[in-house]
């Protein structure tokens, strides 16, 4: 039974690979089908993406060949799960990476000093992927700080432009074709952190104060965890260590996303890919499937 609140039953597909290189590349071969599959069937794909360390190594093999030759790029509408509250070019930002390595924007706009990498369409020598910018489609932190704006003047504004958005509507909300989130410390994914108040309203996206329990401490956004029951695909990335205890409490018998919201992506058609030390906790009676 589907309840959008709290995203299908049951459990989903989990692969254990040896360590977080092999991590980033299977889960950028897995990104770069399901949005191609995505194109297939609908025109287009929405895909939201994530912010954390977790896409920058994922971000490196989808820039390059040959997964970038693989996916229809042009056809890809990039989203975000959630941002820190910092202009588009702070280091704290969650699309400076995308900016940087999927995108290789500067190397487009010749910001980038030498231009090593610079463009020979001729030889079909590109940085980056060819998203048009039209199809980018951050919080619109910059904007909004720009103007004094706040958070949750920022949600609102991101939450319009998903609405307008020609994604299909699943119980009033719109579906991605895949929304690619981490694993924090404390359980959370997107900026939806324990207890958070986005459990209880029907926003699409939120303003969020500045968490004090975990880094950075500044303010987000974030889209609703609602969003995370309805996308057609969700891919769950960790490696390292640090995961492995929340990641095994994560798949406790205890089912309670309010207290530890990575468990929103413990349903039918979610992924989930970890390394060896992340996976170390998940209990005995739940299926993986390792390499
Ligand atoms: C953020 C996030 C957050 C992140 C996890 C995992 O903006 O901080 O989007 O949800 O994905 O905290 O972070 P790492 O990838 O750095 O482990």
């Amino acid at each position: 039974m589907s309840d959008s609140r709290h995203g299908p039953a049951g459990e989903p597909d989990i692969l254990v690979l040896p360590g977080p290189e092999d991590v980033s590349l299977a889960a950028a071969e897995w990104i770069a089908t399901t949005l191609g599959q995505a194109v297939a069937g609908r025109g287009r794909a929405d895909f939201a993406t994530t912010g954390g360390s977790t896409p920058i190594g994922i971000y490196r093999h989808l820039a390059a060949d040959p997964l970038r030759r693989r996916v229809p790029w042009t056809d890809v509408h990039v989203w975000w799960g959630d941002d820190r509250f910092v202009p588009r070019d702070h280091q704290l930002s969650n699309v400076l990476p995308a900016d940087t390595i999927l995108f290789a924007a500067a190397e487009y706009s010749g910001q980038s000093g030498n231009r090593t990498q610079g463009t020979d369409v001729e030889a079909g020598i590109e940085p980056g992927v060819p998203v048009p910018a039209g199809n980018i489609h951050p919080f619109p932190c910059s904007e909004t700080i720009g103007r004094g704006g706040t958070p949750a003047d920022c949600a609102r504004t991101y939450a319009e432009a998903l609405a307008a958005s020609p994604m299909p509507v699943v119980d009033g909300l719109p579906r991605f074709d895949l929304i690619l989130v981490g694993v924090g410390p404390d359980g959370h994914v997107m900026s939806v952190f324990p207890g958070s108040r986005a459990f209880d309203c029907d926003a699409l996206a939120f303003g969020i104060p500045a968490p004090t329990h975990v880094e950075p401490h500044v303010e987000r956004v974030t889209l609703s965890p609602a969003l995370l029951g309805v996308a057609s695909r969700v891919l769950v990335v960790a490696y390292g260590a640090t995961k492995a205890g929340i990641i095994g409490r994560a798949f406790g018998e205890a089912r309670d996303p309010r207290s530890i919201p990575a468990q929103l992506t413990r349903r039918v058609g979610a992924t989930w890919i970890l390394d060896a030390a992340a996976a170390a906790q998940v209990p005995p009676a739940i299926p993986v499937r390792s390499h």
